[in-house]
């Protein structure tokens, strides 16, 4: 076997054994490449191949018989550009007379295995421009995000999309959302990358966690306020709706100053105010959320009712005031009693987890999106953290977040640790620091496997 034969048939098994152990690191070697080759010289006939041409236009065909030619060709959309990616190609499309955006979204199976890619979406940029966004490989088995992210104030980057794009949960766009998901479907890691994508910045992390505060109390060090159970969740959601109303007189005493200046921009919103009186943004993380609806007693139903009503009030009004609240559960429907159904409408962002049946889906998405219902039904349960994002526009993504485990986000928040403010309204709440959890007084009443022999 000769020198140049040896070293082919090292290139080729290098090549298949990283298409097959790592094909992020297989596409930006020779994927790419081949990807754009078999685009460029195939382009034409599989368009013709998908539908995707039109007849030649009279005029050219009246220029070919008048010059006695054959028959011009049929005609496939122009490519206006053709940009890889690190995990895929975008191609940019110039539509022909006659064609439009649905034709392309219809065919887009066929391109994707004509093309050999693993996922084809495509979306209108403006009227004629379409964009295909083609991955090389499902981007989503293990997610890698982008070392380089666009990161603004309150615009946190949780997720990798299903199209290899990054997908942001952006709190001043969509200022509340719900997560929904069956159990061990992924919605705390969800929750946690938000927290460690929040702890960098110039915001009050406030927590409720009533699973005895298993999820958020580790992350204690950046959080300003955290609740553990539904009475302390009670005394912190209305010190957080106090905080509101000072909030709310702070930017009405700032629209008197400046009414009557001619021109000027009139403070409706804490982001209009100037950056030294500007109350610092709360996000509120809510963790299962069906525990502080539910009751057994009189008294808790009281409880219950002024915790919803506390919600409720901080999501029709809190946007302005820079409160944001971020909601997890695994159903949050009106089986949980009056005013849920209230709450959810105001919670636009949704994120759908694996769900066990059409109900909770549609608790997600029956209001906004019902074919991202049947998307959320589908997820496999062995893909923990696969989920649904949608908005109030009706479209929806499938996203996944990448595993960040409780060290790793512990470790963010004790390293921004500085950065969490002190609010004087949630003090009594604040997480007492540089002590261990505190030790139950008796035993605690469970019993650990007796060790092996
Ligand atoms: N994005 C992800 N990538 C990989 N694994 C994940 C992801 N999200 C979750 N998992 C796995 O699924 C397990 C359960 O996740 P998680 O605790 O977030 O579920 P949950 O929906 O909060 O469940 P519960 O309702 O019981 O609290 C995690 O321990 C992790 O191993
Ligand atoms: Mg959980």
């Amino acid at each position: 076997m000769t020198w140049p034969t040896l070293l082919l048939l090292l290139v080729v098994a290098a090549a298949g054994l990283l298409r097959w152990r790592r094909p992020a690191w297989y596409w930006l070697t020779f994927g790419v490449t081949f990807a754009i080759l078999r685009v460029l010289v195939c382009y034409t006939s599989v368009m013709e191949a998908c539908d995707l041409t039109v007849p030649p236009s009279r005029w050219r065909l009246a220029l070919a018989r008048t010059f006695d030619r054959p028959a011009p060709e049929h005609r496939a959309p122009r490519i206006l550009r053709l940009r890889p990616t690190r995990t895929g190609l975008v191609l940019r499309l110039k539509l022909r007379p006659g064609q439009d955006a649905f034709d392309v979204a219809a065919a887009s199976d066929r391109l994707r295995h004509s093309f050999g890619m693993y996922g084809v979406t495509s979306r209108e940029l403006r009227s004629g421009v379409v964009e295909l966004r083609m991955t090389g490989y499902d981007v989503l088995k293990r997610v890698q995000m982008p070392a380089k992210v666009d990161t603004r104030p309150m615009r946190v980057p949780v997720a990798l999309r299903a199209d290899g794009s990054v997908h942001y949960r952006d709190y001043r766009v969509v200022p509340h959302g719900l997560t929904l998901g069956a159990t061990e479907s992924g919605k705390s890691v969800y929750q946690r990358n938000l927290v460690a994508g929040l702890a960098p910045q110039q915001v009050a992390l406030v927590g409720i966690d009533c699973k005895q505060g298993v999820e958020l109390f580790p992350l204690a060090r950046r959080f300003s306020a955290l609740a553990d159970n539904p009475d302390s969740a009670l005394e912190l959601l209305e010190a957080l709706v106090s905080h509101m109303a000072d909030v709310y007189q702070l930017i009405r005493s700032e629209q008197r100053i400046t009414a009557d200046v001619p021109d000027a921009e009139i403070a409706a919103d804490i982001w209009d105010l100037p950056e030294d009186i500007r109350p610092v943004p709360i996000v509120v993380l809510v963790d299962e959320v069906a525990e502080l609806a539910l009751f057994t007693t009189k008294e808790e139903e009281k409880r219950r009712d002024r915790i919803i009503t506390a919600l409720v009030r901080l999501a029709q009004l809190g946007r302005a005031a820079g409160i944001y609240l971020e909601i997890c559960g695994q159903r949050f429907g009106s089986e949980l009693g009056k005013g849920i159904t209230m709450l959810r409408a105001q919670l636009t962002g949704r994120t759908a987890h694996r769900v066990n049946d059409e109900t909770s889906a549609n608790m997600a998405f029956g209001d906004i999106a019902p074919d991202a219902v049947l998307a959320a039904i589908q997820i496999p349960a062995e893909i923990r953290g696969l989920a649904i994002a949608g908005d109030s526009t009706g479209g929806w993504h499938r996203i996944r977040a990448p595993h960040t485990s409780l060290r790793q986000a512990v470790n963010v928040c004790n390293k921004y640790a500085h950065l969490t403010p002190d609010l004087p309204a949630l003090a009594p709440f604040r997480p007492a620091l540089g002590t261990l959890a505190p030790v139950p007084a008796q035993a605690p009443a469970v019993e650990s496997a007796p060790a092996a022999a």
